[in-house]
Parts: structure tokens; C-alpha cells; sequence
């Protein structure tokens, strides 16, 4: 066992501790504190907390009793988590020098707000993994989950299998989604577990289907399909979108480029001459041109493998583009060779992939005007962006 002191949280949550000159990183600490630990002989960088022997006067109560044990949160043990996440944000901008960006005030978004939990189903237990790693911790309830998946979930008994069970709370009630690499033969038991469901698909097969699973974006209702991307809670979107509309000038012919199945696409066209969306997931396209609205038009398309060229990408007054956490290089490096393209907004739930690609975008002669940020992935490191990006 070795007595340390932590010297800082690093970028994901964990302390640093310096043990014969080489740096640690131990989960669940404050700076400050004096700890024992123990070197991770299966993780490289890594050890394990034993004790606190000096607890930090910013330690606090966490909000679960299953904090620690199960990994999804890493900051609930601290008073001054909101400060972390300003001080995340800052640091990682730095190649971007946020002193010259209007960085506007977060919004933090609360518990009971999340309406989309992604379980891990172990040999019949439901839960999340623990820390860098894949046993299980059964959860009965999550207090960051909306109340109506909590009670959902709670007192089911699961046959003996082991998948991914998407669990989402739509519009008129709740839609189950549950995937593996093997086949699943309980098909039955699981119809009888999921009954009060909607909807369930298992590798998104239909098994049962009471009622279509519907979402609503700005008055829309959408039927939802199975597998689709949805923003983790109705209070984050809301956030994304004012932001959005902040920043998207009226009138204007708009790509919405990983639009999903219209988060933002619905909203803008009722504000722009025409919005084109561009999305991966044929169901979400399908589902964005199936409302028929005159002035939206999706796509589907890879963009990883297709990326909009720099004349397409001149074809219309503003970009939005909203990347997965891996972002959009390909793209980014794109606007180096635009000539009309004049605004960009970005919308990113990765800071450091954002940093990279914004790097491409500033110096093709854009620059990052004002930022928006929402914290809707609360006690972990995570955070989502809007940038206001405009040619100099
Ligand atoms: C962060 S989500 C944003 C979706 C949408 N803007 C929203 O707010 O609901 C990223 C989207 O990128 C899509 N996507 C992932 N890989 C893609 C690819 N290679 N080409 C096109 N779209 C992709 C996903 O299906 C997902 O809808």
C-alpha cells in the first residue's frame, strides 16, 4: 500500500498521483487528499483507491449509493463539480485560444432528466458496468434516469442472457431496444419482461409493437425507429435547439449535416427557405422525408466515406453540423477550399474532437465567434458545445 497525495483531477474526472516520478490516475478523489493506494497491475497508468486517511472539505455526499461501485458517474463526491467542468472546457480549448471566444454561461442540465438508458443485460442481470471494465453492477434505479424508466425497470426478472437493452422513454410511452452478437432464442420471456413496452425489437426486429413509439420535435410528432439516435434528454435538446436557432440567421438554405432524424431539421425549417438534411441512418431519413414538410429534404448518406465536397458545401448560406463524439475531419478540411460558405454552427459532444476540426476550420479563414455549452451528461467528464463559427 502506498500514502499519496493527490496533486489534480485530470481531464476525465480521475486524480493524479505522482509515485516514484511516474503519474497515476485514481478514480473518486479530490485534489488534496491524502489517499493509500495500490498500483493497477492490469491497468497501465492506473491505481486503485484503498483509503481517504485526509478527506478534501470539498467532498460531499453522493447522490447514489451505487457511486463508486458502478462506472457510469465519476464526479458526484464533489462540491465544486461545476467549476471541473468550466476548467475541462477551458483547457481543452486552449489550441483555440478561448480568451478570444465569448464563452456564454453553462447550462447544467438535472438528474431525472436522462430519457434514454443504454443497460447492460450480464447473464440475467440488468445495470451498468463498472469502471474500465465489464462486470456488472445491477442498478434498480438510477436517480439521473427520468422516474418513468425507473419504474419501468423496476422489480423485472430477466431470463439468463447477455445484450445491450436500449430503454427509451417517446412521447406516449416507453420503446425497448435490445441487441447481441448472438442469436436470441427467449424471445417469448423477453416479450413477457418488456410487456408494459410499446414497442420491443431485438436486433431491431419487431417482436411486438402495441403502439408507434412517437417523439415530438417543435409540435412534430415523428414515429420513432428503433435504434435511432435521440439527444439523453428532453431538457438537453431544448438547450442544443435554442442555441441553434440563436445562431441561425432567418431565411437562409441550410445543410443540417448529421441530422439524425430531424432534431434540428424540424425546427430550422421553420425558419429557413429550405433545410437539407444529411444522415447515416436510413430510418431516421426515411423518417424525416416521410412528414413531407415542403421545405426539407434528407438524405442518406455516409459521410465518413462521403463527406460533403467544398462545392457542396458552398451551395448553402449555413452549415450545422453535429459530428458523434468522433467528429467530422473529412468535412472540416472541406471549408479550405469554400469560397461562399459563410457561417458554421457546430455542435459537438466532444471538446477535444471539436479542437481538432475547428483547428481545419479557422485556418481555412473562419473564426470562432461564441460558444454555448450544456453539460447534459452530468458527473462525467462529458460535455456538449455550440460554436458560432464565421468566415474572418
Ligand atoms: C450526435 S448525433 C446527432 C444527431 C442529430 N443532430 C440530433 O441532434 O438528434 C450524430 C448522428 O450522426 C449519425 N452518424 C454516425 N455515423 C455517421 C456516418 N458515417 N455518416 C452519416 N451520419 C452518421 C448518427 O446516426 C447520429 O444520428
Amino acid at each position: 500500500m502506498i500514502k499519496t497525495t493527490v496533486t489534480k483531477l485530470g481531464f476525465k474526472g480521475d486524480g493524479s498521483v505522482i509515485i516514484d516520478d511516474v503519474e497515476y490516475f485514481v478514480p473518486y478523489v479530490i485534489e488534496g487528499e491524502e489517499v493509500e493506494v495500490e498500483i493497477d497491475n492490469n491497468q497501465k497508468d492506473r491505481a486503485i483507491l484503498k483509503s481517504i486517511i485526509k478527506k478534501s472539505d470539498k467532498r460531499i455526499e453522493p447522490i447514489c449509493p451505487l457511486f463508486t461501485v458502478c462506472g457510469a458517474c465519476k464526479l458526484q463526491h464533489v462540491s465544486n463539480y461545476q467549476d471541473f467542468k468550466k476548467e475541462y472546457l477551458l483547457k481543452t480549448l486552449k489550441p483555440l485560444c478561448p480568451e478570444n471566444i465569448k464563452i456564454n454561461d453553462f447550462t447544467f442540465i438535472g438528474h431525472n432528466t436522462r430519457r434514454r438508458a443504454l443497460f447492460n443485460l450480464v447473464d440475467g442481470k440488468l445495470g451498468f458496468f463498472k469502471e474500465k471494465s465489464n462486470d456488472i453492477v445491477e442498478v434498480k434505479s438510477c436517480p439521473l434516469l427520468r422516474n418513468e424508466i425507473n419504474n419501468f425497470i423496476s422489480g423485472m426478472e430477466f431470463p439468463n442472457i447477455t445484450a445491450t437493452v436500449v430503454v427509451t422513454l417517446v412521447n406516449n410511452g416507453i420503446d425497448v431496444n435490445i441487441s447481441s452478437k448472438k442469436p436470441i432464442e427467449c424471445t417469448k420471456k423477453l416479450s413477457n419482461v418488456f410487456k408494459k413496452a410499446l414497442r420491443l425489437t431485438i436486433n431491431e426486429v419487431e417482436i411486438f409493437n402495441k403502439e408507434k413509439p412517437l417523439i415530438e420535435f417543435d409540435g412534430i410528432k415523428i414515429p420513432f425507429p428503433a435504434g435511432s439516435f435521440l439527444q439523453p434528454s428532453v431538457d438537453g435538446e431544448m438547450a442544443l435547439k435554442a442555441s441553434v436557432m440563436k445562431f441561425v440567421p432567418p431565411e437562409k438554405k441550410i445543410a443540417d449535416i448529421f441530422c439524425g432524424m430531424g432534431t434540428f431539421t424540424v425546427p430550422l425549417s421553420k425558419i429557413s427557405k429550405e433545410v437539407h438534411g444529411f444522415e447515416a441512418f436510413r430510418l431516421g431519413v426515411k423518417a424525416l422525408n416521410d412528414l413531407k414538410i415542403k421545405n426539407i429534404k434528407a438524405f442518406e448518406r455516409d459521410l465518413f466515406k462521403n463527406p460533403l465536397t467544398a462545392k457542396e458545401l458552398d451551395s448553402f448560406d449555413v452549415i450545422v453540423m453535429d459530428p458523434p463524439r468522433t467528429g467530422a475531419t473529412a468535412i472540416s478540411q472541406n471549408f479550405k477550399n469554400t469560397k461562399k460558405i459563410n457561417q458554421i454552427v457546430y455542435i459537438s459532444c466532444n471538446p477535444s474532437t471539436f479542437v481538432r476540426d475547428a483547428k481545419y476550420i479557422t485556418e481555412a479563414g473562419f473564426k470562432i465567434v461564441e460558444i454555448d455549452v450544456v453539460d447534459q451528461f452530468t458527473y462525467t467528464h462529458h460535455l456538449e458545445l455550440i460554436a458560432n463559427i464565421v468566415r474572418a
